[in-house]
């Protein structure tokens, strides 16, 4: 892999400007969305998509999400544009929504990675579209993390994962989402939710009529099953140290933690709680307020790492809402260890 001195281009229109020259190029780029920072290049150049995956050390059968800036992007992509689809890109796009269409000719093999379909979504950040439109193609990004660690929130955290391995990211500010945008199969009569994101449950059964949810959302997959979603099937947004959630009452969670503070572990708790804790510990948002527990979660994960955190109790969101996203996260960081503490 070619080595970079890696820029943190500003979010103006030189920066805007650079950035869409590097992905003309074939050059990768971290760009900034509302949800999480993606590792851009052009999507219907296979070369440069083949880059991402060395730069990210990502699994070649994880497909990636295509970006336009505009509802014209889209015909020329999909193979057939479904009613259902219609509807919800007119309720939710610009927004953290990705769609999962048949594809055209035009998609390239390294960004369906083997699959009939591709994955498209219209981001909302105004530097992302203005990235795209002045590349003048849709671009191909996943989250801009090396594969396995948490998603980059920050300009700082693209670097701390991708500096030397990419010429340049763009930077956005914090990410005011905070988690992947939800991803949704429209080939059937209602949708079916494969990962949830800012775009809720409740929010795509008001457009839609109903909502189907895949069951790996909330479910380890049998060994061996197939993924509706092949990002699903990967140990996911894993700090090093051992995460474990703990659902319980906040006296609940109190109490099992103290039990455990002559152990060197820490807490990722909510804001509030902190104080009748007695091991240090990490906020991330109040447990009543799931967008802000979405906006902080992957930071306060990175932060356990920067801490050398060994066992992190972290205690289990409420999964109502964008909260069902936060959940589905904390469950792979955690891969799938959860403890009821409620009596
Ligand atoms: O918010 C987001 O979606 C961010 C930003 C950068 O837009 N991107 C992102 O990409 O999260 P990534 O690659 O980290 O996650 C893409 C997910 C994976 O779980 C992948 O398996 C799934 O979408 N996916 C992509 N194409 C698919 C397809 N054709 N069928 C089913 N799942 C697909
Ligand atoms: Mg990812």
């Amino acid at each position: 892999m070619r080595e970079y001195k890696t820029r943190l281009l500003t979010g103006d229109s030189l920066g805007i400007q650079e950035a869409a020259a590097l992905l003309r190029a074939g050059e990768l780029v971290g760009i900034p969305t509302e949800t999480v920072y993606g590792l851009a290049a052009n999507a219907l150049d296979g070369g440069a998509v083949g880059r991402i995956f060395t730069a990210k050390g990502r699994p070649q059968d994880n497909p990636l999400i295509v970006h336009i800036a505009d509802i014209e992007g889209l015909p020329p992509l999909a193979a057939e544009i479904p009613e259902l689809a219609k509807k919800l890109a007119k309720a939710y796009w610009p927004g953290p929504l990705t769609m999962i269409f048949r594809k055209s000719a035009l998609i390239p093999d390294e960004v369906s990675a083997g699959l009939s379909t591709v994955a498209v979504r219209m981001p909302y950040h105004p530097l992302a579209r203005a990235v795209i439109r002045a590349a003048g193609v849709p671009l191909a990004a996943p989250s801009a993390n090396l594969s396995g660690s948490p998603s980059p929130t920050t300009a700082a955290h693209v670097m701390a994962d991708m500096a030397g391995r990419i010429p340049a990211v763009l930077d956005g500010g914090e990410c005011a989402v905070g988690v992947e945008s939800t991803v949704v199969d429209i080939t059937g009569p209602t949708p079916c939710l494969l990962r949830p994101g800012g775009v809720t449950p409740a929010m795509l059964a008001a457009v839609a009529g109903g909502v189907s949810v895949n069951p790996a959302v909330v479910n380890r997959l049998p060994d061996g099953a197939v993924a509706a979603s092949p990002g699903m099937k990967y140990k996911h947004y894993a700090p090093k140290a051992h995460v474990v959630l703990v659902r319980g009452t906040p006296a609940a969670y109190a109490a099992f933690v103290n039990s455990h503070r002559t152990e060197p572990v820490t807490a990722m708790c909510f804001d509030g709680e902190e104080g009748a804790l007695r091991v240090p510990y990490i906020t991330y948002g109040r447990r009543e307020d799931s967008a802000e527990q979405a906006h902080r979660v992957f930071d306060a994960l990175r932060r356990l790492d920067e801490i050398g955190a060994g066992t992190v109790y972290c205690a289990c969101p409420p999964e109502e809402g964008v909260g069902l996203a936060v959940y589905n996260r904390l469950l792979r960081a955690a891969a799938f260890e959860v403890i009821d503490v409620d009596g």
